[in-house]
């Protein structure tokens, strides 16, 4: 039996758009085996809405993998366990891919390194900013070509808390990108890599004071906060309770706010978004700065 964990990824965290992401402590967790023949998917929570056939993404990843090898797909048993919510910009695509490569990767007995599971991961989603960090976990900063993706994992201080907060309505990634302009001034451009650079060597170094104009945007969340309710609002509100950085997580709708004072700010948070008019659910998270796991009969292999 196979059994892999996967954590849910923030996207962008502001200014590092389709390359910046970062791990956090929700998991989805997935049991594979190899069956006489066939397909059988059981989803554990019972959410109907993930596909139990040949277009689900963790068995779509598997074929993948074993098209590249050109071996035969073996018949297989997944039994999924899904934390991460779908839509909502947490990686939940993303959590799939890599949960299909390591388990394509240990049926196969292909021993791919995870280097190699990282650049396939890249080039399958298109962009290396969810599927990185939940393969290596920490943050990432990713920077694909036309051959491959370079890139720097940075360790997340564990002093760091991500207020998490996940609306009850979805957005598709489609549409959440449908609303980009297809072409932004040098201004923003500016603003955008100043940023991006500050986000990353702030992370590093331990200057969060930093955070609040590091997280900043202004390629993709102002033209996706008419996609979602509030967002603004939320956002200002975030930082008048003490957030120091605050972001929409990938493309939204589900927003982040990086805090310290994690029971404030929740009592706080909690007690405004319940005056909305759409229901939202606040976690309280923090970086997971390992990545996916893979056990093989129990034993963990990576
Ligand atoms: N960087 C991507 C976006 C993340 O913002 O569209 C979602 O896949």
């Amino acid at each position: 039996m196979i059994k892999v964990k996967v954590p849910a990824t923030t996207a962008n965290m502001g200014p590092g758009f389709d390359s910046i992401g970062m791990a956090l402590t929700m998991y989805n967790i997935v049991y594979a085996e190899k069956i006489d023949k066939g397909l059988e998917i059981i989803i554990q929570d019972g959410n109907a809405s993930i596909p139990t056939d040949e277009n689900n993404l963790i068995y779509k990843t598997i074929c993948y993998f074993y098209d590249n090898i050109d071996q035969k797909v073996p018949g297989i048993r997944l039994i999924q366990q899904d934390s991460i919510p779908h839509t909502r910009g947490l990686g939940s695509s993303a959590a799939c891919i890599v949960a299909g490569l390591h388990i394509a990767n240990a049926m196969s007995q292909s021993f791919f390194s995870k280097e190699e599971l990282v650049q396939m991961a890249a080039q399958i989603e298109g962009h290396p900013d969810n599927t990185t960090p939940a393969l290596l976990g920490g943050m990432t900063i990713g920077a694909m070509n036309e051959k491959d993706m370079k890139y720097v994992k940075i360790k997340v201080p564990d002093t760091l808390h991500f207020a998490v907060m996940i609306p009850d309505f979805t957005l598709s990634t489609e549409l959440a990108r449908e609303a980009l302009p297809k072409k932004v001034s040098l201004q923003d451009a500016v603003f955008n890599a100043s940023r991006a650079a500050l986000l990353a060597t702030s992370m590093m170094t331990g200057d969060m004071d930093n955070l609040a104009i590091a997280t900043e945007d202004r390629l993709h969340q102002p033209y996706r906060a008419s996609l979602i309710p509030n967002m603004e609002n939320i956002l200002e509100k975030a930082k008048s309770y003490g957030a120091k950085g605050t972001f929409l997580s990938g493309a939204g709708p589900t927003l982040l706010a990086v805090i310290k004072n994690v029971v404030d700010f929740r009592r706080e948070m909690v007690t405004y978004l319940d005056t909305l008019e759409h229901k939202w659910q606040v976690q309280m998270l923090q970086a997971d700065n390992e990545g996916a796991k893979v056990w093989i009969n129990e034993e963990l292999r990576y």
